[in-house]
């Protein structure tokens, strides 16, 4: 059977820290409050004139040094996106241009279950042979769609990107263990109002600002994570102690604290970087794996479970071994 294993990773941040003690200069909010609530401490945010390409770039840029090959051997690149550059084109075809990749380029908009929707999509092409070797980037500057002056939501986000490289290969025997083991997607749109920019192109022409009912979203998310969580457990005949890994989306502390208490997963198996990058959507999956990978604490064979909720609602999860 084909199937995609991962060659590389790479991630890519602002240079600027926003720390929560500049945030109590801008709103009535406090460290305490955002630590404990959240468990974010400080976050990066694009400069001025600095968009979610160059950040897209940045990223791609190091996970095709990691992966050890050129951009001409990549033939399709999915990025996740809730910020792109312009409403159209693609950002995708941006970094097409930038990094001289061949194929097609495309992005999605799943908001912060962006990265997983991505790695299912770039996984589907390479299973059925319509792409050799995919670069799958989640990249957001957040920043932009924030209302600085609201502290229930500028407080929670961060910008940046990451990436990873696939490549097809014919699983067979004991290698058929290896990589995307498998994907699994949700989504109810009957959820829209709980989280959501207001404004676009179709409804008002201006991009408004996010939007968010915190304490539902904070319900939904634990229950649906569990539950897809376990979807991807059973598909692969595996259960939570199989699981070297979590790399969640990182939205917040006590949304990973839960859903680990409820696997019985110890806090050293979870990857956690909300504290230093607050919630980049669609960016945080791989930007926890890159740093997880870059300081060897991922190894050859280890089990990777990913997990992610979003606006939409749109959720789901991902099996990977590495
Ligand atoms: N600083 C200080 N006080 C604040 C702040 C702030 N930044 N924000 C809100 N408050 C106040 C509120 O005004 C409220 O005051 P009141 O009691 O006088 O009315 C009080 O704190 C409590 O507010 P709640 O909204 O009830 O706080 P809660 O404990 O629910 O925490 C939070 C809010 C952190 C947003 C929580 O609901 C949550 O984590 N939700 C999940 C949402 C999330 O992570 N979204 C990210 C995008 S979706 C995703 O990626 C999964």
């Amino acid at each position: 059977v084909k199937r995609s294993r991962v060659l590389g990773c790479g991630s890519f941040l602002p240079a600027k820290v926003v720390t929560n003690a500049d945030l109590e200069k801008i709103v009535d909010t406090s460290d305490e409050w955002i630590v404990q609530r959240t468990g974010i401490r400080s976050r990066h945010i694009a400069a001025d004139g600095e968009c979610t390409s160059d950040l897209a770039i940045g990223a791609a840029t190091r996970a095709l040094e990691h992966a050890g090959i050129t951009a001409g051997d990549i033939d399709c690149i999915v990025l996740a996106t809730t910020t792109p550059d312009n409403t159209f084109p693609a950002t995708a075809t941006k970094v097409q241009a930038a990094l001289g990749t061949r194929g097609f380029a495309m992005d999605i908009q799943a908001v912060c279950a962006g990265f997983v929707y991505a790695l299912s999509v770039a996984d589907n092409f390479i299973r059925m042979g319509q792409a050799t070797r995919a670069l799958v980037i989640g990249a957001e500057t957040f920043s932009r769609i924030l209302d600085w002056n609201d502290r229930t939501t500028c407080v929670l986000f961060g910008d940046g990107a990451g990436a990873l490289v696939l490549e097809g290969y014919e699983a067979t025997g004991t290698s058929a263990d290896r990589g995307v083991l498998s994907t699994h997607l949700h989504s109810d749109g009957t959820h829209y109002d709980l989280l959501y920019v207001d404004g676009g192109p179709s409804s008002t022409r201006t991009v408004g600002h996010v939007h968010m009912h915190g304490q539902e979203i904070f319900r939904h998310a634990v229950t649906k994570l569990t539950s897809v969580v376990e979807e991807a457990l059973v598909a692969n005949g595996l259960e939570a102690a199989d699981v070297d890994w979590l790399v969640p989306h990182q939205a917040n502390r006590r949304i990973i604290d839960g859903l680990a208490r409820k696997m019985k997963l110890p806090p050293e198996k979870v990857v956690l970087t909300v504290d230093r990058h607050g919630n980049t959507s669609a960016a945080s999956i791989p930007l926890a794996l890159g740093e997880a990978v870059q300081d060897g604490r991922v190894r050859s064979g280890d089990l990777i479970l990913m997990e992610a909720i979003g606006g939409g609602l749109t959720w789901g999860s991902a099996l990977i071994r590495w």
